[in-house]
């Protein structure tokens, strides 16, 4: 009898923060997960208890090595490609990194599952790649013209390639445009740096980037992985988008008194002014989820509730900020 080894789930950026939860998330449903990652943000300890399993290999590379990763898509079935620079506040210090970190690694992930014939592919894309559009909540076929940073502008790229790559090589994606995502394992954003500013630096003085009336909406990674898993399952087209978001928004002065509150401080906020944090930073992300509920997904976890879990998460995980691997 001939014995047919089970394909392997291939997840890049697995030690990072949404994907070490989509990794758990994947594990107990009992599949075969090969995880790459760099480590450049991603945490080895993130991985602690999938790398328990039997069933998970994790490999440390960088996907600019296209020829290793054309070797270890071999016996792959489905790649969930996160690994990115995430960081949209500091690209204009370092333009390059854009566009090696986020168009050549996709293009180079592509290239491996075409070497290798593997064709379905999930894709983290973002909501700054509707750049400066002014319809609220924003659905998906709102227009993409101007573009204000350079990780949205990546992004809109890698959208555009593995369309094209859907297209031409009859490849299959889910496409996810999400807004700020928080929750456990949460490494980077508003609430990381607020956290930060308060326990470590000046519990009296909070310095907020803008005006801090910017509206922004926020997704806890529990519902942003299970939107992803239900609409993998259930949405079949040959290129299927969908933005992940919750309902309604709040403003970042809103959040810094919520995340204030949790940590039993009362500081002054101190605000640098501008209707935005900083260049690329939009005053108003609010994503329509419309299209994915119609599969039956809806936020469990409110805004609120959102960023108090991600204060406690935090709490309970202060070596995040040592940044130790
Ligand atoms: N977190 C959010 O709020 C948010 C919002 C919108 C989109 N996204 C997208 O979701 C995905 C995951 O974001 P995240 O918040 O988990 O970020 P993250 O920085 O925690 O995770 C990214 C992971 O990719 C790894 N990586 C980066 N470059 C690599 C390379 N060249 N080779 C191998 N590994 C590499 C990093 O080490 C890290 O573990 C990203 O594509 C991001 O753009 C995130």
């Amino acid at each position: 009898m001939i014995k047919i080894k089970k394909k392997s789930i291939i997840i890049t950026g697995c030690a990072g923060f949404v994907g070490s939860n989509l990794l758990d998330e994947l594990l107990k449903k009992g599949n075969k997960i090969i995880g790459i990652d760099n480590l450049s943000t991603g945490q080895i300890r993130f991985l602690t208890k999938a790398l328990k399993n039997k069933n998970f290999k994790f490999i440390k590379m960088d996907l600019l090595n296209l020829s290793k990763l054309k070797k270890i898509f071999k016996n792959a079935s489905f790649v969930y490609h996160l690994a990115a620079n995430a960081d949209i506040r500091f690209g204009l210090n370092h333009p390059k990194k854009d566009l090696e970190q986020n168009a050549i690694c996709t293009f180079n992930v592509l290239e491996a599952m075409r070497f290798n014939s593997v064709k379905k592919i999930v894709f983290t894309s973002t909501a700054p790649i509707y750049g400066d559009n002014k319809t609220f909540p924003t659905p998906e076929n709102a227009s993409l013209s101007n573009q204000t940073s350079l990780y949205g502008a990546s992004k809109l790229y890698c959208e555009g390639l593995i369309q094209s790559y859907c297209e031409g090589y009859n490849f299959q994606s889910w496409i996810y445009r999400f807004v700020s995502i928080l929750g456990n394992r949460y490494t980077h954003g508003h609430v990381y740096d607020f956290y930060k500013q308060l326990i470590f630096n000046n519990k009296k003085k909070l310095y907020i980037l803008g005006d801090g009336k910017q509206k922004k909406s926020y997704l806890n990674v529990k519902d942003c992985i299970s939107a992803i898993l239900i609409s993998t399952k259930k949405s079949k087209e040959k290129v299927n988008t969908f933005n992940l978001g919750c309902d309604g928004y709040i403003n970042v002065k809103k959040s810094a008194e919520i995340i204030s509150k949790k940590l039993n401080l009362n500081p002054k906020f101190l605000f640098s002014g501008g209707k935005t944090g900083w260049i690329g930073d939009q005053p108003f992300v609010y994503l329509s989820t419309n299209k994915i509920k119609k599969l039956g997904w809806k936020n469990k976890i409110s805004i609120e509730n959102s960023v108090k879990n991600t204060v406690d998460w935090l709490n309970n995980n202060k070596w995040v900020f040592k940044k130790s691997k």
